[in-house]
């Protein structure tokens, strides 16, 4: 992670600031992020569009990663688009002042009155996920007198999840409609038959935390030959092509994500001479980074409660967080350098399992995690948290949210306040 350091009192310090003040100013636990190397992030992908694909594309947040309104402020700030996956989201990026025409509807399932909502608020692209929503959306629209412009889910049977990354298996997959069987080729025509429905986009996303380029330009290529089929068998050239997100980060040591301005201009190399090769236009691309833009450019800050020593066993540090600030270990096996804040200048020599406060057993920030020696009342920090986090984080044991704050210049701005006790309850019909 960057802006990360060690002060003169032995202290983490996180874009120049004391954690431990921020700790003592904020409470905990804490979401903390780094709204400079956000905002340039931001940029890098945004510039890379520029210098290598002529500007002809936009790059849209993925909000599920971290949706606030401060966030969807920044990306709007920013010049960036956004791709929200359900009706939260859209409200979300509105409150903000989000321009809706640069924002683009995802999900396998969108409800009726999801897709009315975006109809009525003129929501940029709407994804149709397979036939069934198509033919709503289509039924939605005709009802509303309006025109959908449609970006159509496809599965590209790329799984960029193995080791060498493979082009089978991909058709078992809730999202979108196969190539591979004709199903998405079905899916255009019967769009393009709809008077209420405008198809300008292919769209897919291969997966998440990918670290090579290749799989992304293989799958551009995938996808141009489709839109060639489409050009030559119906005569209609669809105008854009969205790849969606899954830039890798680094978390750990291991980690060996590609840089964006790399993958920017190896995928948009490969994507104009494939165009040439096809005779195809250039089509206007979309990007979707959810996790590259916030996942490292954040930290969650806890103090420890307990710790628990089995002997022969393991030792436990007990945090005042865990599975309900941040799921990915449970979920995912997920793993994360944890730093012990308070003696951030002592060596890490102990071996321990982070664990957090609610009745589950499996209720993990990480285990075998090298750490320093740590007493109750210490500050840890676990490194790039930015992503999937907050955005996941549940009241699980009625255990109210943390705040989540954004350091810019030396200030800290307080984006989501830290729920009370009457928050958690404030669905209950007294
Ligand atoms: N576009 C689409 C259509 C997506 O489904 C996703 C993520 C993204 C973009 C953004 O992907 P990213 O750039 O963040 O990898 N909860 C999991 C990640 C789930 C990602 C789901 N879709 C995690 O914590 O690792």
């Amino acid at each position: 992670m960057e802006n990360i350091s060690v002060n003169s009192l032995g202290h983490l310090t996180f874009c120049g600031m004391d954690t431990l003040s921020v700790a003592r100013d904020f409470g905990t636990p804490l979401y903390v992020m780094d709204e400079v190397s956000v905002r340039k992030e931001c940029r890098k992908f945004k510039d890379s569009i520029t210098e290598y694909y002529d500007g002809k594309g936009l790059v849209c947040y993925a909000s599920k990663a971290l949706c606030c309104v401060y966030m969807c402020r920044l990306i709007a700030e920013e010049g960036l688009g956004l791709d929200v996956s359900s009706a939260g989201e859209i409200y979300t990026a509105l409150k903000a002042g989000f321009d809706p025409e640069k924002i683009v509807f995802h999900g396998n399932f969108k409800t009726d009155a999801e897709l009315d909502y975006a109809l009525e608020n003129k929501i940029g692209r709407i994804e149709a996920d397979g036939f069934g929503e198509l033919r709503r959306l289509a039924a939605l629209a005709a009802a509303k007198g309006v025109t959908a412009n449609v970006l159509l889910r496809v599965k590209p049977g790329v799984d960029a999840h193995t080791h060498e990354f493979i082009q089978t298996g991909q058709i078992d997959s809730k999202f979108g409609v196969a190539l591979e069987n004709g199903e998405a080729f079905a899916a255009v025509k019967e769009a393009l038959s709809y008077g209420s429905i405008s198809l300008k986009c292919l769209g897919c996303h291969i997966g998440s935390q990918i670290f090579e380029i290749e799989p992304f330009c293989h799958t551009a290529e995938i996808m141009l030959e489709f839109a060639a089929k489409i050009k030559n068998e119906l005569g209609y050239e669809v105008p854009e092509l969205n790849l969606g997100g899954g830039f890798g980060i680094k978390y750990t040591q291991v980690d060996t994500p590609a840089d964006t301005a790399e993958c920017i201009k190896a995928v948009s190399a490969r994507v104009k001479a494939k165009c040439k090769e096809l005779g195809l236009d250039v089509p206007f691309i979309m990007l979707e980074p959810g996790r590259k833009i916030v996942g490292d450019k954040g930290l969650t800050l806890y103090t420890v409660g307990e710790v628990k020593e089995i002997p022969n066993v393991r030792t436990y540090v007990i945090a005042d967080g865990g599975m309900t600030d941040n799921p990915r270990y449970m979920l995912y096996q997920a793993e994360y350098e944890v730093i012990n804040a308070s003696r951030a200048d002592k060596p890490k020599d102990s071996t321990v399992t982070v664990c957090g406060r609610t009745c589950e057993s499996g209720d993990k920030i990480g285990e075998g995690l090298k750490l320093q020696q740590t007493v109750p009342g210490d500050i840890l920090a676990v490194l790039s948290t930015g992503a999937y986090n907050y955005s996941m984080s549940s009241n699980y044991n009625r255990i109210p949210k943390p705040a989540a704050v954004f350091i810019k210049d030396n200030r800290i701005i307080t984006a989501v306040r830290r729920q009370t006790l009457d928050d958690v309850i404030s669905n209950d019909v007294l």
